[in-house]
């Protein structure tokens, strides 16, 4: 039996996985929910040590329970990091110690950096930039935030002086802390704002205009080869042989590797990645290019379009910690069953901005609609179609910036939230196209061993796509019409929570 492994290390939990070479069935997993700390409105940030240490913790008791099935630890040939991108953390090479929380990528604290950025473009654009990265000039991606914390934590300065200190995002620091290997892999270099994504290299022209040293930048490798061992604990010498972005993680997940296959996840946000092969598209409808993947040093890099929303399953966890209007999602789903539409109601909750396609970090939550007969169960189906509104205009950017005739017609989802059928339903009802569970439940995971098994030779590309994904495949029940007034009605929303911190 050969097993793969995967860290994968999110916004809300971390997790470690134990996949099935063969069948990708899950043999074993532990999953550990993480705190996200709120220091001042619009702030998020995470311990560093808080999200090795749950990492570590899954391991071990990961498997401890694969060793009371009696499977030896042994037969785990690999393991894979999936990881939150853009999140920045700072540390000290010699003493292994964080030097601030880390930023985390919903952190809005960057935000007059980036107007002042912008304003030193030549053409005073967020996109002055998007040829060259694929990105625009906002607080969501690292570069912005090494910058804040260079300008406004003295031991980073000190400590670069002294030629110690490291940055990386989440994927660089997990690598370092488990193996000492200070790298990270296309993927997510590719969400620094930093890379050249044509060259996929450093870009010198973008850290001079952030005024960020390039020598203390990780190695970028590519995102499946060995980058290193395991020091120590139960998987000792294992490589550490495969690592994604979790966003590109799915998409591999998902078997999303030619051209114009997409997928949509559902974790703390929402992020839709279209395929779109080996030359990137730079969008013109506010959609991120981005690497998808690159599977060995000498494979073709292939890259991928991108929606991301700030809105997903933080909704429905700010529902439960903030309102207390549930205990957990299964309650969420029964009491949106219990009604058969929001009763007029329309929430955004975009609690630091919003993302695809209007980049405006000022954007705050809104809840507009209320009646005297609007109940609280009118508001959790209202967060529920929010995420799937902020999916059709993502979905429509996507058919907008590829070819005039390219629909998705299907799409392969997976996250949390997915578990909510109704959910998956409204989803098919408000995008208009087929909605399409994976039979592997666990799909950044999953991804992120694929790569750390090709990585470490342990399996080829081809015997991992002949496995069939699907699991269940919901219709729209809605017609165009429908379709057209409610995602007016959205948009009509949004323009709304727009500006609001501004005010
Ligand atoms: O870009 C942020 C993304 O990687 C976060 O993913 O799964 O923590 O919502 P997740």
């Amino acid at each position: 039996m050969v097993l793969l492994a995967a860290i994968d290390q999110g916004t809300s939990s971390s997790r470690f996985l134990v996949f099935e070479a063969d069948t990708g069935e899950l043999v074993v997993s532990h999953q550990i929910e993480v705190r996200q700390l709120f220091p001042e409105a619009g702030w998020v940030e995470m311990d560093p040590m808080e999200l090795y240490n749950t990492v570590v913790t899954c391991i071990n008791k990961a498997i401890e329970k694969l060793e009371n099935l009696g499977i030896s630890a042994d037969e785990i040939k690999s393991v894979g990091v999936a990881n939150q991108r853009e999140t920045t953390i700072v540390w000290d090479k010699t003493t292994g110690k964080p030097l601030h929380n880390a930023i985390v990528w919903l952190d809005t604290r960057t935000s007059s950096l980036a107007e002042e950025a912008i304003s030193r473009t030549v053409t005073k654009n967020k996109d002055e930039f998007k040829a060259k990265t694929g990105l625009p000039i906002h607080p969501y991606f690292s570069a912005l935030k090494l910058k804040w914390l260079f300008e406004n934590v003295p031991e980073v300065e000190e400590t670069h002086q002294k030629g110690n200190l490291m940055f990386g995002t989440v994927d660089t620091w997990l690598i370092w802390k488990l193996t000492g290997a200070y790298v990270t892999d296309v993927s997510n270099a590719s969400r620094t704002l930093l890379l050249d994504l044509h060259k996929r290299k450093w870009s010198t022209q973008l850290c001079d205009f952030f005024q960020l040293p390039i020598d203390i930048l990780p190695e970028i490798r590519s995102s499946a080869e060995v980058y290193g061992f395991f020091e120590e604990g139960h998987l000792k010498g294992v490589p550490l042989s495969g690592c994604l972005g979790d966003q590109q993680s799915a998409m591999v997940g998902h078997q999303c590797l030619n051209m114009g296959q997409t997928k949509n996840t559902y974790g703390t946000g929402t992020f839709m990645l279209c395929n779109i092969g080996t030359r990137p598209i730079i969008s013109k409808n506010g959609l991120l290019t981005t690497v998808g993947f690159q599977f060995g040093p000498d494979s073709p890099v292939v890259y991928a379009l991108e929606g991301s929303g700030s809105i997903g399953g933080n909704v429905v966890r700010f529902l439960r910690d903030n309102f207390k209007f549930v205990k957990d999602a299964q309650e969420m789903e029964e009491l949106c069953r219990k009604v058969e539409d929001t009763a007029g109601v329309f929430f955004v909750p975009c609690f630091t901005g919003l993302y695809t396609p209007y980049w405006d970090s000022t954007a705050r939550g809104t809840i507009l609609g209320l009646t005297q007969v609007s109940q609280r169960e009118h508001i959790c189906l209202a967060a529920l179609r929010a995420v799937a509104f902020q999916s059709a205009e993502m979905i429509d950017a996507v058919e907008h910036d590829m070819d005039r005739t390219f629909k998705i017609k299907t799409l392969k989802v997976d996250g949390g939230m997915i578990a909510n059928t109704l959910f998956n339903q409204i989803q098919a009802d408000i995008l208009g196209c087929d909605i399409v569970t994976p039979k592997v439940c666990e799909i950044s995971g999953w991804g992120a061993a694929i790569a750390g098994g090709i990585g470490a030779q342990q399996i080829s590309l081809d015997e991992f796509l002949n496995q069939n994904s699907e699991a269940v495949r919901y219709e729209s029940e809605k017609d165009e019409e429908w379709r057209e007034k409610e995602n007016g009605k959205w948009k009509e929303s949004v323009k709304r929570a727009c500006g609001w911190a501004k005010i």
